[in-house]
């Protein structure tokens, strides 16, 4: 128990904090890494590089600190983050020495103004929300590791086919190295993917969507060419160029809280752009083989034709649905963005809306909903890197 002390001089220093935030987050980075290189083995350089992980980690702790008499309040975020965490295998051992850089970049920062006492109680309250990190992410590893074929960490799967979906996108079929069953997944989760790239000193952690209904045969992930950018990106581009069957890559477990809940029968719509329609893949096929009645809207918007993947595989599923429908759009053709008038044709006023793609894209598609009608508990969205906070007109 934290006494009420520690409790007043956290909360009353967390915005003080805030304000230093880059501040502290950069020493805290530069310190951390220095002390621990081998943890470059897991966090994402290209995100450290954009800064768009850079603030999370400590902002989250600001805000679970004004919380800290009422955690509880906080464990639906700690969840969610408790999803990418475990994906990547963080240990409890990590959380020590995270804290001890955060709380040294702290006082490196702030000076004199960080007083023995102001340290200390962050010291405690640290410990506290590290513990209920700790604590959810072991009761995850445990639920992945207790499914038939599951295991926690990282694991050698073969590739065991590699198809081209479109100019950009490449599917790779995933089986287990050792020959065990793959474990089932709800439809929307992803995996992280571990590899060592040539020229790279250190592995590098991706995480990619399952992109087909759980089965036990194996796993596909459907990874788009990231080489339009200076620099390309790392993994897509060497997955495309260098990955081929027979090779083995290390996955985690699937994880993730961007799910269709598979009880349910109300109206569904899937609303994707570019790539974001991986989730969206297993989300539709679990659903066609399962649930042939249910109402289904897709609407999926690529630049143009050539950049457009599944669009065959999707109308053939279809066939069996009594009551889906199937639109695409090209963007480059002008008029073919998914605006809110084909939203207002196309989309189901009931029932849960996913909806993945680039970060301006589920922006736009999320504020037209909201502009529509639809309930901010109905739409439920996947960011394909760090989550971010959208700007949303009436959240
Ligand atoms: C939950 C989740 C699910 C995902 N699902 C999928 C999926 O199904 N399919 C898919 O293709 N992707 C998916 N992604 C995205 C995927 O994880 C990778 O982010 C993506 O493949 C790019 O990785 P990369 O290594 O190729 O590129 P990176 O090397 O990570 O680079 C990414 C971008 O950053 C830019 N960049 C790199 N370094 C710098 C720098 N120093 N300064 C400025 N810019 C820089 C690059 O130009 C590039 O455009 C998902 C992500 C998440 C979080
Ligand atoms: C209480 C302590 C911690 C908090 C509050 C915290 C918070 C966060 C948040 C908010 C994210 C972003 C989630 C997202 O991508 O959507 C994140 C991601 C991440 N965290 Fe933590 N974290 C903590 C501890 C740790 C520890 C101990 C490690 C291990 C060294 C760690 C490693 C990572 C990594 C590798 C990512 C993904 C970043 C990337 O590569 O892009 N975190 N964390």
């Amino acid at each position: 128990m934290l006494s009420q002390q520690t409790i007043d001089i956290v909360k009353s220093t967390a915005p003080v904090l805030e304000v230093h935030g880059v501040a502290i987050t950069t020493t805290f980075y530069k310190n951390l890494f220095e002390a621990h290189p081998e943890l470059l083995n897991i966090f994402n350089h290209a995100n450290q590089a954009k800064g768009r992980q850079q603030t999370a980690l400590a902002n989250t702790v600001y805000a679970a600190a004004v919380h800290i008499d009422n955690l509880a309040a906080i464990i639906p975020v700690v969840k969610q983050i408790g999803q990418k965490h475990v994906s990547l295998g963080i240990k409890p051992e990590h959380y020590p020495i995270v804290g001890e850089h955060l709380l040294g970049a702290i006082k490196e920062v702030l000076g004199d103004a960080a007083t023995d006492d102001i340290i200390n109680a962050w010291a405690e309250a640290y410990g506290v929300i590290a513990d209920a990190f700790i604590g959810i992410e072991e009761e995850m590893y445990v639920a992945s590791e207790s499914k038939q074929g599951g295991w926690r960490f990282f694991k050698d799967f073969t590739v065991v086919n590699k198809v081209k979906e479109s100019e950009n996108i490449t599917s790779f079929y995933l089986k287990p190295a050792d020959g065990s069953e793959v474990p089932a997944y709800p439809p929307g989760q992803f995996i992280t993917i571990r590899v060592s790239v040539p020229g790279e000193k250190y592995l590098l952690n991706r995480q990619y969507s399952l992109s087909k209904a759980s089965d036990s045969e194996s796993f596909r992930i459907s990874v788009k060419k990231e080489d339009e950018n200076n620099p390309e990106g790392k993994v897509s581009v060497h997955l495309h160029n260098n990955v081929n069957v027979g090779d083995t890559v290390e996955l985690s477990a699937p994880a993730g809280d961007f799910i269709l809940d598979p009880e349910k029968s109300s109206p569904v719509t899937f609303i994707s752009g570019g790539v974001g329609i991986t989730p969206m893949m297993s989300m539709f096929e679990t659903v066609a083989k399962n649930q042939s009645s249910r109402k289904v809207s897709f609407i999926y918007s690529a630049r143009n034709e050539s950049l457009h993947p599944f669009d065959q595989a999707i109308r053939s599923l279809m066939e069996p649905m009594e009551d889906a429908k199937y639109v695409s759009l090209y963007s480059d053709t002008g008029d073919g963005f998914i605006t809110k008038d084909i939203l207002a044709e196309h989309a189901i006023q009931q029932g849960d809306v996913y909806v993945c793609g680039p970060v301006g894209f589920m922006e736009a598609m999320i504020n037209h909903l909201l502009e529509l009608g639809y309930a901010k508990e109905q739409i439920h969205y996947e960011f394909f890197g760090p989550a971010m906070q959208l700007e949303l007109a009436n959240a």
